[in-house]
């Protein structure tokens, strides 16, 4: 329990062409309240992305992802609700616990979160480097890793007939998703909704609008292939992305949706989103713009047509209870999340995998561990 473990990890270092490298880093045990896990799936995400292509700052070397799942290997003291060998979904956002928003049920609005700076709640982390320098886990997770450790509260037991790979896009792109349909826009059966974006985020909002009966189901993206994928995810029609946009989507809901997600982070599909909404509409920004980007809105019209922007931070999330509701859902065949991965790979695939992902070309890949030192 005392020893430091050896792991293979993905690390970004502020190479100017978004590489990562495979070093060897060190892993301290987990302390007071922490749980180590053994991952055995972490989802490449658009907002890994990001940072590797100098859009958000993180501190460095960074331990990139922060998709994962995996099995509990090893408790710190004091935990009490996780034992070894129980599978895990890891939430990013790692709230205080304690304030007014955390028990008031938006954790995702916790003033006192660390891990949006890559730090354990004590401002530390458990990663070096082979010179013995600090690495530091993105958003806390650090998933691209062959262990990781987390505080016991992000660590999410989930039922081990979830495959790894599926769970792991629960902790971020199908849970956010599904967050922003179910919690930001609580979308009622019969509503119209359009999705501008069909990558692992706005897929998932799709599947997630489906389960809430939305209809129609409006898919936008640049390319054909997406909106093909999105038809098999759930959306009745597809519109490629353009000029015409807004008569498109008004021709198909009778003068506007009801709903409307961006799930790109362009700030051009952001602010032209409210042309996409009926009067009394919601618009949900679920995609995240680089740093420093502001928004043209024209304030008379919002005002006018009471329309309403809603932020969508992790798809307004309470871990602990949606995390298990969407994996329900998943078993129930009501969630189709495997659809979402178009690859799975290894650790040393990873540069290959955000080259796709930046040519468009995949919904998700996920890396798979092999799991070595399992206790199961
Ligand atoms: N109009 C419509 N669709 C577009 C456009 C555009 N101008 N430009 C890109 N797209 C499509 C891409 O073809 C792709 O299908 O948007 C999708 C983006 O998906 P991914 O790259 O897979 O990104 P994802 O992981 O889904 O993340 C999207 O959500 O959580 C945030 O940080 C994340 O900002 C990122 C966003
Ligand atoms: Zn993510």
């Amino acid at each position: 329990m005392t020893e430091q473990l050896q792991v293979r990890a993905a690390v970004y270092r502020g190479d100017p062409d978004g590489r990562l490298a495979v070093e060897q880093l060190r892993l301290d045990p987990p302390a007071h309240g922490e749980v180590r896990i053994r991952v055995r799936a972490a989802g490449v995400c658009g907002s890994d992305r990001h940072v590797i292509d100098g859009e958000w700052q993180v501190p460095m070397p960074a331990v990139m992802g922060h998709e994962a799942a995996g099995v509990v290997e090893a408790i710190g003291q004091g935990v009490r609700d996780l034992a070894p060998g129980d599978h895990v979904i890891v939430a990013w956002h790692q709230a205080c616990q304690r304030c007014a928003e955390c028990t008031g049920g938006k954790p995702w609005a916790c003033t006192r979160v660390r891990s949006n700076d890559s730090q354990l709640p004590d401002g530390t982390t458990r990663w070096h480097d082979a010179d013995g320098a600090e690495a530091w886990p993105y958003l806390a997770v650090g998933a691209m890793s062959e262990c990781i450790v987390v505080p016991d509260f992000a660590a999410i037991k989930v039922d081990d007939r979830v495959p790894f790979d599926v769970a792991s896009l629960i902790g971020c792109s199908a849970g956010t998703g599904f967050g922003a349909v179910a919690n930001n826009a609580a979308v009622q059966p019969g509503e119209s909704a359009v999705v501008v974006g069909a990558g692992g985020v706005g897929m998932s909002i799709i599947s997630a609008l489906r389960l809430a009966g939305a209809n129609p189901i409006i898919a936008v993206d640049v390319s054909g292939e997406k909106l093909a994928e999105a038809r098999r995810a759930g959306a009745t029609h597809g519109l490629l992305a353009g000029a015409g946009l807004a008569a498109g989507v008004a021709e198909l809901t009778g003068g506007g949706a009801n709903v409307a997600f961006e799930a790109i982070g362009r700030v051009q599909t952001m602010q032209e989103l409210p042309d996409l909404i009926r009067p009394g509409g919601r618009a949900v920004f679920v995609g995240l713009p680089p740093e420093g980007q502001e928004l043209r809105i024209d304030g008379l019209q919002l005002a006018y047509d009471g329309k309403t922007i809603i932020g969508s931070n992790y798809g307004g999330l309470v871990p602990a209870r949606d995390f298990p509701r969407i994996a329900d859902a998943y078993l129930a065949g009501e969630l189709p999340l495997d659809g979402l991965i178009s690859a799975r790979a290894t650790l040393d695939d990873v540069n290959d995998a955000f080259d796709a992902m930046r040519r468009g070309e995949r919904t998700r890949t996920v890396i798979l561990f092999d799991g070595d030192g399992d206790e199961e």
